[in-house]
């Protein structure tokens, strides 16, 4: 059965477009997944269709109110069972290569994309089964968390890449290595050269110069990142 991805938000607009592009795009095409938005304001019934509110104990700006959300999971859960009800946070756990892997094999999975300090608290208690962090730095708000995630998941089902982009080949799949660097033509531009062993034609230099290189960029990045030796 095809993966089936909610999104709430209040925001919508800002992840129709990414979603429709490239290779997400594609693989709503080729039915490997269903992406669906949902529009919060939707599911708010006064007659300004209001989906924020003062915060009580006061404080700057507005919270978006419970009720919208609340009625519009209650109705997706009603619908189906959702494997992860994922609420992007800075408060949450560290979004990494082997969550996505576990999360491409879900069948249902919702994203609560709310504001940070911007969505009254009891949705996320009520609801939440997975509370991320895609790092340590904060967002106006949880649709970019939302499309990294479902980017990095949506990658990984079958038939979702062709054979030149397979996430098999992927750096950081099989246990933290940083791929070699690529080179198109022209071999020459502006004075930069693509590397000679490249353009030589003899496969075993190449391939021992690209392990070699996987090597020095695998220790740099272990070494601007603090990570262990
Ligand atoms: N919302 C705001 N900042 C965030 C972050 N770093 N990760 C996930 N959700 C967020």
């Amino acid at each position: 059965m095809m993966m089936r991805i909610d999104v709430i938000s209040a925001v919508p607009d800002s992840l129709i477009s990414p979603l429709n592009t490239s290779i997400i795009k594609r693989a709503q095409e080729r039915k490997k997944v269903e992406i669906i938005v949902h529009n919060l304001r939707d599911y708010a019934h006064d007659k300004h269709k209001q989906i924020d509110d003062k915060p009580f104990g006061g404080g700057p700006g507005m919270l978006l109110k419970p009720e919208p959300f609340f009625e519009c999971i209650e109705k997706l859960l009603c619908e189906r069972k959702y494997d992860h009800i994922v609420f992007p946070t800075p408060g949450g756990k560290f979004y990494d290569q082997s969550i996505a892997n576990k999360w491409s094999l879900a069948q249902n999975i919702m994203i609560i994309a709310g504001h940070y300090k911007g969505i009254d608290d009891r949705v996320r208690e009520k609801f939440a089964t997975d509370e991320i962090s895609i790092g340590m730095y904060v967002l106006t708000g949880g649709e970019i968390a939302a499309l990294v995630i479902i980017d990095s998941v949506v990658r990984l089902l079958p038939g979702v890449l062709n054979d030149s982009e397979s996430a098999l080949n992927d750096s950081l799949m099989d246990g933290n290595i940083i791929e070699a660097p690529y080179y198109t033509r022209p071999a020459e531009y502006k004075e930069l050269k693509v590397p000679d062993v490249l353009l030589s034609g003899h496969e075993k230099n190449v391939r021992e110069w690209k392990a070699e290189q996987s090597k020095i960029l695998t220790e740099k990045w272990k070494k601007i990142n603090k990570l262990e030796k």
